[in-house]
């Protein structure tokens, strides 16, 4: 080390053995920022003792500061002024929990820039902007903890990047939407409509106003994007998940799923196989008998497999202020003693690539998987045989049929359950079928299949 180093890194060295205490700032106080300072101030000891030193909540940044969140914060903790935040030098880690793409993104950057480490709940940003951010956390020599980004209280980073670190991982699939499992599950339980659950989820509070990203996929999608970069350390790609939301799910199709003895779910899924992984977000049918399908309301339970420990299960609450806040603060606590003992930092997914070679993703049109078709089809002879027929010249065999109803010159539902086939060959045959004159156009239905064949 040349003298000019030395004399640096003793002063580093001198500078942490001085330091007794680490300073936290959040950008953003609602539900999740709220549950952070709460578990900040209520476990205060706690969190001393386990530590060693105390973490201290100095500021908290929001335009919106008089509403009571009834915790007992020190005078001047609240500001309206973001940079009180991102440019204290006493502040060592900056919280953002304002969420979205925008003025987070900024903050989260200008932080960085001044050398703070980050703790983030935000999964959308991470995933359509995590390149940016890891690489700017890597040239400013800051931590970048995300936690609280996917499974809310279930320690799900933790788990992919120190629990299962010895393992080659061989899939993650899961839920990881909490709104659009407490809406299928009562859908199920009710026998009810999409757009009536929805609503009454929103009069609950479980829904958001806008509820296009959770219902849409697109949440799950995020999530799922950081968990297979974490697990196959490939670059965060959100942009290459097949998504496809819930909204077109009918009490009819959850029916059908229970009659063949199934249970419909929004699954996230991630699988490695040939050197390419598969990245997809839809509605699922499940064996009703499986773990996951037991998994309902707004909990979330995401599964890892590993080479060497088989299956795994992470299961809990995946929203909410309190679980999400448990999350954020372990990060703080990882990071505080990272600060304090003088560890390099943390800055994310590279240092996490357990899976060997790089690997490609596999396009959407060469997944395999087994298919349930629903389709409005008329009642009259021939038309089983010519969809069969379709279905046929396209290489997909079915494993079950059920047809229901009789009305003279009515179309009825046609269910049909398929072996493996290729998602390229079902879209092929799909608008063949489409486009026979006893099919009703516009009013079928495809549900992906897992499990055994
Ligand atoms: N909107 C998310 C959900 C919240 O419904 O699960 C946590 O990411």
């Amino acid at each position: 080390m040349a003298k000019k180093e030395i004399q640096k890194d003793q002063k580093d060295k001198k500078g942490k053995k001085d330091k007794k205490t680490v300073n936290v700032g959040i950008l953003g106080f609602g539900t999740v920022g709220s549950g952070t300072a709460r578990i900040l101030v209520e476990n205060a000891e706690l969190l001393k003792g386990r530590l060693g030193f105390p973490v201290v909540l100095k500021k908290i940044a929001d335009l919106d500061i008089s509403k009571d969140r009834e915790i007992a914060l020190g005078k001047g903790v609240l500001t309206t002024d973001s940079r009180q935040v991102t440019d204290d030098p006493d502040i060592d880690i900056v919280v953002e929990l304002i969420g979205g793409l925008g003025v987070a993104r900024e903050l989260m950057l200008r932080a960085i820039k001044n050398g703070k480490h980050i703790v983030t709940a935000n999964k959308a940003l991470l995933a359509e902007h995590g390149q940016e951010i890891f690489e700017a956390a890597k040239k400013y020599g800051v931590s970048i903890g995300f936690e609280a980004s996917v499974g809310g209280g279930i320690p799900i980073i933790k788990a992919l990047g120190e629990g299962l670190i010895a393992n080659r991982i061989n899939y993650v699939y899961g839920i990881v939407n909490g709104t659009s499992n407490y809406i299928l599950s009562k859908m199920t339980d009710e026998g009810v409509e999409f757009s009536k659950v929805l609503k009454e989820a929103q009069e609950l509070g479980y829904a958001e106003a806008d509820p296009t990203l959770d219902v849409g996929g697109a949440d799950s999608a995020h999530k799922l994007a950081i968990l297979a970069s974490l697990a196959f350390g490939i670059p965060l790609s959100y942009k290459s998940v097949y998504t496809e939301g819930i909204t077109g799910i009918t009490p009819l199709d959850i029916a059908f799923a229970s009659e063949l003895g199934f249970k419909i779910k929004l699954l996230a899924i991630a699988k490695a196989a040939d050197g390419q992984v598969e990245l997809r977000v839809h509605p699922t049918m499940l064996p009703k008998d499986y773990l996951i399908s037991k998994v309902d309301g707004v909990m979330n339970a995401i599964f890892v497999n590993g080479q060497e420990t088989g299956d795994t299960l992470y299961y809990g609450r995946g929203a909410g202020d309190m679980p999400t806040g448990s999350a954020v603060v372990s990060d703080i606590a990882g990071i505080a003693q990272r600060i304090m003992s003088g560890a390099p930092p943390k800055s994310g997914l590279a240092a996490v690539n357990i899976s060997g070679a790089p690997m490609g993703i596999r396009p959407m049109e060469d997944v395999e998987s087994m298919y349930y078709f629903r389709f409005a089809a008329l009642d009259r002879p021939k038309v089983l045989s010519r969809i069969s027929g379709v279905l046929g010249e396209n290489n997909i065999s079915i494993a079950s049929v059920i047809q229901k109803g009789r009305k003279e010159g009515e179309a009825v539902p046609l269910v049909i359950l398929t072996h493996k086939a290729r998602e390229k060959d079902v879209r092929r045959a799909l608008k063949k079928i489409e486009g026979l004159r006893a099919v009703v156009t516009g009013k079928n239905c495809l549900i992906r299949v897992e499990g055994e064949e």
